[in-house]
């Protein structure tokens, strides 16, 4: 999108008018529309049923205004007594992927005619950042027939309103674009975006910016003692790293620290205890969590967020060879403690546990892992909802977090972890603790083995099994991975700062 403003000019493409329209008329802000001509054509064309206000509702319609004939797109906003800011997710992707799909590159945008009483006007316009990137994300895939990519040049109908607007929509496009690149790199093929190439890219992308990045080897994290991530790592050809990745946007409280860590297993065979033949495909997918928590920090960097993060990626792949780990294998944990594997497709729990207990070595307030962690999260909540969990957390905190989640039309419920896995999962024979048990609650076992390597810091796990990819296209893009919980942690942090 361009920024720039400007009255209708001549182009290749004519200019469209780009409209919300309300059930009710009535329900315009005032002066959303001065031109009486044009308001009197959309009242006769919406009495008609030309026109449609329900939310995301798509017209495109001639109309003669400013004495020439027009092309107007409208996009229902639905009825303002309802209408809260998760709407504009579907009304925003609703137009922008009209006009993908019509390839209409050049619109004007009415932005008073989007308005609410009920939302915040900031609020809706970074939501048409985040959408204009995020609802229109295309994979520049492996295909050799590929189309161009879209491009849209947005006028502003409005100077004023494009000098109130343009940085939150900029901000919003941070973000989409932050999700897309997440998006990107679990698009990527498992036989490319191995540990060691996630590693390297990782470190390009945020070379020059105010993200740090450090990355430990195999060898390393052997010589360190990272015993549960590197059993996981090394039955493969393509050996482990750990990625550490440092913003501070707030020195002046530099104790002041937030850690996200993320589970990237690039690819989940299961290992020895290996998956069906239907299981296994999709488990590229396994590194989604890593992939958003890249993408957090890269929205967060850009939008110049005043607060401390340190990210957290175990990057590994979990497959079979002779010196694969095995069920019934002990090993000694970075915290100290042996963990029996009694299955070694419960390999995230292990990668994170390492990767917790490191995320703890910087002393943050608050520790939040990402995974792909267990079928069970999918079972208990349906594949569209993320399960989090809380240790330590205060209660007002972590509200504001589910409230944040619903806002930015996200699904998050708590699951929560009881003395029965506390106890769980250090019921092994031969070592402290153990990665499986047969019972069942096995999200919430997960949740309590990971949680246990953070000490007594607060720490949320969120497993995002379900949500990180969607099989199904919809308003917030393409099917495939879905950046799930990058637009909460960030908004989330947004609004912290502004507090
Ligand atoms: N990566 C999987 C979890 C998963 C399954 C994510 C399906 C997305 C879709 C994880 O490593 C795994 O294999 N979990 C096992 C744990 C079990 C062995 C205790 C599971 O959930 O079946
Ligand atoms: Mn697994
Ligand atoms: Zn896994």
């Amino acid at each position: 999108m361009k920024g720039e403003n400007a009255m209708v000019k001549e182009t290749e493409q004519a200019i469209v008018h780009v409209i919300g329209v309300p059930d009710q008329f009535n329900q315009y802000v005032d002066g959303a529309i001065d031109d009486t001509t044009l308001l009197e054509a959309l009242k006769s064309l919406k009495a008609q049923k030309f026109i449609k206000g329900h939310l995301g509702a798509i017209s495109i319609v001639p109309v003669t205004f400013n004495d020439a004939q027009n092309k107007v797109v409208t996009v229902g906003i639905g009825n303002h007594n309802q209408r809260e800011q998760r709407d504009y997710l579907k009304i925003w992707g609703a137009l922008f992927q009209y006009l993908q799909k019509e390839r209409i590159t050049h619109i004007q945008l009415h932005a008073q005619t989007f308005l609410a009483k009920t939302a915040d006007a900031n609020a809706i316009f970074q939501t048409m950042g985040l959408q204009l990137e995020q609802a229109t994300y295309e994979f520049d895939n492996y295909s050799s027939d590929k189309k161009a990519p879209f491009e849209l040049t947005v006028e502003w109908s409005s100077q004023n309103d494009y000098g109130t607007y343009q940085d939150v929509v900029e901000a919003g496009r941070n973000i989409g674009q932050a999700i897309n690149y997440a998006r990107t790199l679990g698009n990527m093929p498992p036989n490319i975006l191995t540990p060691d190439y996630l590693a390297t890219t990782v470190t390009e992308h945020f070379a020059e910016t105010s993200v740090e990045v450090s990355v430990k080897d195999d060898q390393t994290l052997q010589r360190e003692g990272f015993g549960l991530i590197h059993a996981v790592g090394k039955g493969s050809v393509n050996p482990p790293r750990l990625i550490t990745l440092k913003y501070e946007g707030n020195p002046e409280q530099s104790d002041d620290v937030i850690a996200l860590v993320g589970k990237g297993i690039t690819y989940d065979s299961g290992g020895y205890s290996i998956k069906s033949k239907t299981g296994m495909p999709t488990m590229k997918f396994d590194m989604c969590g890593a992939a958003n928590v890249i993408g957090m920090i890269d929205a967060i960097a850009n939008l110049q967020l005043k607060v401390n993060v340190v990210a957290v990626i175990a990057a590994a792949e979990n497959m079979i060879a002779d010196n694969a780990m095995k069920p019934d294998d002990v090993f000694t944990a970075l915290s100290g403690e042996t963990v029996e594997v009694p299955n070694t497709d419960a390999e995230g729990r292990l990668v994170l546990g390492d990767a917790s207990f490191y995320a703890n070595q910087f002393a943050p307030k608050l520790i939040i892992d990402f995974a792909t962690l267990t079928g069970a999260a999918i079972v208990a909540l349906g594949e569209d909802k993320a399960a989090i969990f809380n240790k330590n957390v205060e209660r007002d905190v972590l509200q504001s977090l589910l409230d944040t989640a619903y806002q930015v039309d996200e699904s998050v419920y708590e699951l929560p972890i009881t003395e029965t896995e506390r106890r769980n999962i250090k019921a092994s024979d031969v070592a402290d603790l153990t990665n499986h048990v047969n019972a069942h609650g096995k999200a919430l076992f997960a949740a309590a083995f990971v949680t246990h390597f953070s000490g007594q810091t607060p720490h949320l796990h969120v497993d995002i099994a379900g949500p990180a990819t969607t099989t199904k296209a919809s308003y917030k893009g393409p099917k495939g991975p879905t950046g799930y919980m990058i637009p909460t942690i960030v908004s989330w942090l947004m609004s912290q700062n502004n507090k």
